[in-house]
């Protein structure tokens, strides 16, 4: 109650909106045509929803694999390729994520079409980044994927301790996940990047030290840190449980964090964003390089200046839409400036650091004028340094200005996905 009275209160300080209402409205070929006349460069992000089991903490979209359903799913996603072809047309595409789901439940099953597709149609300048589970990343699965031209590659591993996989129902030994990421680490990859949760149910500081001495020890470029968050929507959810904003939980959070930081930086590591360390000299894996982006796939999401809209979440009526010659945009908002200045900043301070130019080039304002007032005592209490024209955040100021940031988002995604997820076609999701 007085968690939602706060969130209102901030949101409507840095949106100026007492409310932010997506609508089930689809922005037809024409305007995102002229949304596209002034755009330079941008991202994509193709969603592969399928997973072989739904572990009972996640809140991504995703159902367990099927063959048929992928076959269609891949001829889905090809359509949206093309309604997006003319209206893209040859704009340089600057970064590429295939995110998940597990995207290597499409190995040999539609995800090399897909790649082929957006290869042939679009002017891709970039990597490909891809998630993947480690009991998909055999020697021969490994050749695949580097065949297919991913040059970095995210292993979710999730722990290194037989008993914490066991809590979060991994379907691997920590000896199994050791090897997969051996296997990977030797393939010459770009950049290897494990996924790894923490603030488990009954994790103890010395078995975080442990992990993180493991974790430094497999060579991988890099390592994004996540504490357990509990969605209402999810198992581990929805059976109770200590609360992710119950302040010892933070505190316990901000601990473990401190001792995984000290493994980091002592292995020459350097922070890369809130929760992701990268070895120096390596360029980072991270899913928004862009700040525009369009989404494929059931519940891709699309972000171009003033709107941002998402697909339906639902996988067999994203397959329909396409086969029925429609596109399968589910809700969208209209961003006003204020709006798109507050996710501005929301993503700089997730990445830890930025200039303060690029604001200005943004939206022809001065930064300081805009956003002074907060980040002067910001500066003064050390959470953060101005070195000249460039705001980086303290490490003391990167923990807590994200989990003030994790206050709102944790709260907007389980709105969001969560309502999504349940209502394929919704008429509105209320923020
Ligand atoms: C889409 S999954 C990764 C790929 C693959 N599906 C897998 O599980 O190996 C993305 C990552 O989000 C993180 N994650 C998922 N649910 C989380 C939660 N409730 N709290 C914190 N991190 C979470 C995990 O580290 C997971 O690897
Ligand atoms: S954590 Fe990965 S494998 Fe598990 S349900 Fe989520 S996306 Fe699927």
């Amino acid at each position: 109650m007085i968690d939602n009275y706060i969130r209102k209160k901030i949101s409507r300080l840095f949106t100026g909106e007492n409310e932010i209402a997506l609508q089930n409205r689809t922005p037809s070929h024409e305007e995102l045509t002229n949304k596209f006349q002034d755009i330079d460069e941008l991202g994509i992000y193709l969603h592969i929803p399928f997973c072989e089991q739904i572990c009972p903490y996640c809140p991504y979209n995703k159902e367990i694999y099927c063959p048929d359903i992928a076959k269609r799913y891949t001829a889905a996603v090809k359509k949206e390729i093309d309604f997006y072809s003319d209206i893209v047309g040859k704009k340089p595409i600057t970064s590429f994520y295939i995110g998940g789901g597990t995207p290597t439940t499409m190995l040999h099953s539609g995800i090399e079409d897909m790649l082929t597709h957006i290869f042939d149609t679009f002017n891709m300048q970039c990597e490909i980044h891809m998630e993947s589970h480690p009991n998909h990343l055999s020697s021969d699965n490994l050749k695949t994927i580097k065949s297919m031209g991913v040059t970095n590659l995210s292993i979710g591993v999730e722990s290194l301790q037989d008993k914490h996989l066991n809590t979060l129902r991994r379907p691997y030994t920590t000896d199994e996940a050791k090897a997969t990421v051996g296997r990977a680490v030797n393939m010459d990859f770009k950049c290897v990047n494990l996924d790894f949760m923490f603030a488990l149910p009954d994790q103890t500081y010395e078995e975080i030290e442990e992990a993180g001495q493991t974790l430094v020890d497999m060579g991988v470029n890099q390592v994004a840190t996540y504490p357990l968050f509990k969605f209402p929507y999810t198992k581990m959810g929805s059976d109770g449980g200590e609360n992710g904003y119950n302040i010892s939980t933070v505190l316990k959070r901000r601990k473990m964090l401190k001792i995984l930081e000290d493994k980091f930086y002592n292995a020459g590591f350097e922070r890369s964003s809130v929760w992701a360390f990268t070895k120096k000299g390596i360029p980072k894996y991270c899913s928004v390089t862009v700040p525009l982006y369009i989404g494929l796939g059931a519940s891709g999401s699309t972000y171009l200046k003033d709107i941002f809209y998402l697909n339906t979440f639902n996988a067999a009526e994203y397959v329909k839409a396409f086969e029925n010659g429609k596109t399968a945009i589910a809700l969208s908002l209209d961003l006003t400036e204020k709006m798109q200045m507050a996710g501005w900043l929301y993503w700089r301070i997730y990445e830890t650091k930025f200039i303060k130019s690029s604001f200005k080039k943004r939206f022809v304002k001065d930064f300081d004028r805009v956003y002074g007032k907060y980040f002067k005592p910001l500066s003064h209490f050390g959470f953060l340094k101005e070195n000249g024209k460039q705001i980086v955040l303290t490490d003391k100021g990167s923990y807590w200005l994200h989990a003030f940031e994790d206050f709102f988002s944790i709260d907007y995604i389980s709105k969001l996905w969560g309502t999504s997820k349940q209502e394929p076609w919704i008429n509105e999701v209320v923020l």
